[in-house]
């Protein structure tokens, strides 16, 4: 990573018994953009373990490679001009190298981001509730009302008022229905 970013695990709760081994590991993950006159190393060779029960806190000032590292680990940033290398141990596979149909396996399932700006995150034409409920029928074989009713219960267990109301919105409008209570 450039500049100086630094990865920190906060230490293992008390009462995990042996270690299971970490859930994810990251070896040597570099990641660089084809940028006009040359290839700019955005994540230069970072290697971490993320264990069950742990916080790992990724911390460096603006450009140093945060969103980078943090979305190559899912695979989000890839293109044409992204070069993305090293290895990201998860359930047996080297995420760097899995192919998209995989990776949509993992997403939303094993692997999720929450970003820092959930609204500009989410679709501004589609409804927030049917925004959630995609990805809720994309891993359980429930139908369309039932992926609704859980979407409306998310909402609700995130402390957002009148889950109903802010599941119907689109994210725009949900800006004053979805105060968070
Ligand atoms: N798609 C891209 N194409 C070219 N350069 C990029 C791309 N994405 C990021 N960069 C560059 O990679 C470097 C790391 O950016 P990154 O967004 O990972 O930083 P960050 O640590 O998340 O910063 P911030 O704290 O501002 O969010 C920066 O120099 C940025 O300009
Ligand atoms: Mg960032």
């Amino acid at each position: 990573m450039t500049g100086t970013a630094r990865v920190r695990a906060a230490p293992r709760p008390p009462g995990s018994e042996e270690d299971p081994g970490p859930v994810m590991r990251v070896r040597d993950l570099r990641v660089g953009f084809d940028v006009p006159g040359g290839r700019l190393r955005a994540v230069d060779g970072v290697d971490l373990d993320l264990r069950r029960g742990e916080i790992l806190a990724i911390v460096g000032e603006s450009g140093s490679g945060k969103s980078a590292l943090t979305l190559a680990l899912a695979g989000l940033n890839r293109g044409p001009r992204t070069h993305i290398s090293g290895t990201v141990e998860f359930g047996g596979r080297n995420l760097v190298e899995a192919d998209e149909a995989r990776l949509r396996e993992i997403r939303g399932r094993d692997v999720a981001v929450v970003f820092q700006d959930a609204l500009a995150a989410l679709n501004p034409l589609h409804r927030a509730g049917a925004q959630v409920a995609e990805m809720i029928r994309l891993h359980q074989p429930v139908g369309r009302a039932a992926a609704w009713d859980r979407a409306e219960r998310l909402l609700a267990d995130v402390g957002i008022a009148g889950p109903a109301n802010a599941a119907r919105a689109t994210p725009t409008s949900c800006r004053a229905a979805c105060a968070s209570g």
